[in-house]
């Protein structure tokens, strides 16, 4: 049962970044010198998955843009003797095997991994959420899969957070299995009364039964249809985990979260990294 699929749902409109949203995808944003999405796409590459089904929707063909081929611009960096941003560009599109399709209505993350089923078929799969940046030395969805080896179940990736910030998340109830490992009794979307603390961020590695239990599934919390809703659906007939991962993770669907996501980034980065502590130190804060 090897994972070797990844559903990437990009179809929102990114209104918590409007204006700068309006006319381009949110993940097309630049992190530091790349897409957030080519940070995720990454990520899945890293972890040893070999395709990435994109879920899309109007205004979105720049996505499709960056993974492919570019004549044109490949050509004019060749003539020009741009070999390192030649290599770059070329990475981009060597990166894995892509396909689309099209939500064609915003009826929520649920749905929007349903639009997938065809493509994804009868075997395990892996979802992304490109707010969620995770900065780890191994890949997050790496040690994910790790667990999914040894229980052959649905995998939540899940961290504590912070009591107050409970109800921006899919809260798990879970009894602790292994280090780090959880099996899930309950999960709630955005609850009001948090059972807990561990927060469902965004990978996942899920049975292909999930494509049932959203069918399944009616609209939840904001008259969307929840993948949290589904996976509680799948419970009742799977065991499902949840995986505390090792990594520092970043909201990057938030305009604080996408700031500090974009300084401990460039901080990382030899080239920049000096030139950005002295710009931080002057500011006298
Ligand atoms: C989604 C999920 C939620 C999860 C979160 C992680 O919510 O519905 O369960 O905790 O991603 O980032 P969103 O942030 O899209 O509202």
């Amino acid at each position: 049962m090897k994972v070797r699929k990844a559903v990437f749902p990009a179809a929102g409109f990114g209104t918590r970044f409007l204006p700068a949203t309006k006319a381009i995808p949110k993940e097309m944003l630049p992190l530091v010198d790349k897409p957030l999405i080519q940070y995720t796409v990454e990520e899945a590459k890293a972890s040893g998955i070999e395709e990435i089904i994109i879920v899309t929707g109007m205004g979105k063909s720049a996505i499709e843009d960056h993974f492919d081929t570019s004549f044109e611009l490949e050509l004019l960096l060749k003539e020009k003797g741009k070999r390192q941003t030649l290599g770059a560009i070329e990475e981009v599109s060597e990166l894995m095997h892509f396909a689309y399709t099209r939500q064609k209505k915003p009826m929520g993350l649920g749905h929007a991994v349903l639009c997938a089923k065809n493509l994804v078929g009868n075997e395990p799969f892996a979802v992304f959420l490109g707010d969620d940046i995770i900065d780890a030395r191994v890949p997050a969805m790496k040690q994910m899969l790790r667990v999914f080896k040894k229980y052959s179940s649905s995998i939540l990736a899940v961290q504590r957070v912070p009591k107050s910030q409970a109800h921006l998340y899919g809260i798990i109830k879970a009894e602790k299995v292994s280090p780090r490992v959880y099996r899930v009794l309950d999960l709630v979307e955005k609850p009001k009364r948090p059972p807990s603390n561990l927060a469902i961020i965004g990978r996942y590695i899920l049975t292909p039964e999930i494509f049932d239990a959203l069918e399944g599934t009616g609209p939840g919390r904001g008259g969307e249809i929840q993948l949290t809703d589904a996976v509680k659906g799948l419970m009742k007939k799977q065991t499902v985990y949840a995986y505390e991962f090792e990594g520092e993770r970043f909201d990057a669907g938030d305009k604080i979260g996408f700031l500090k996501a974009n300084v401990a980034l460039a901080l990382k980065r030899p080239e920049m990294r000096a030139e950005l502590k002295r710009f931080l130190k002057g500011l006298n804060l």
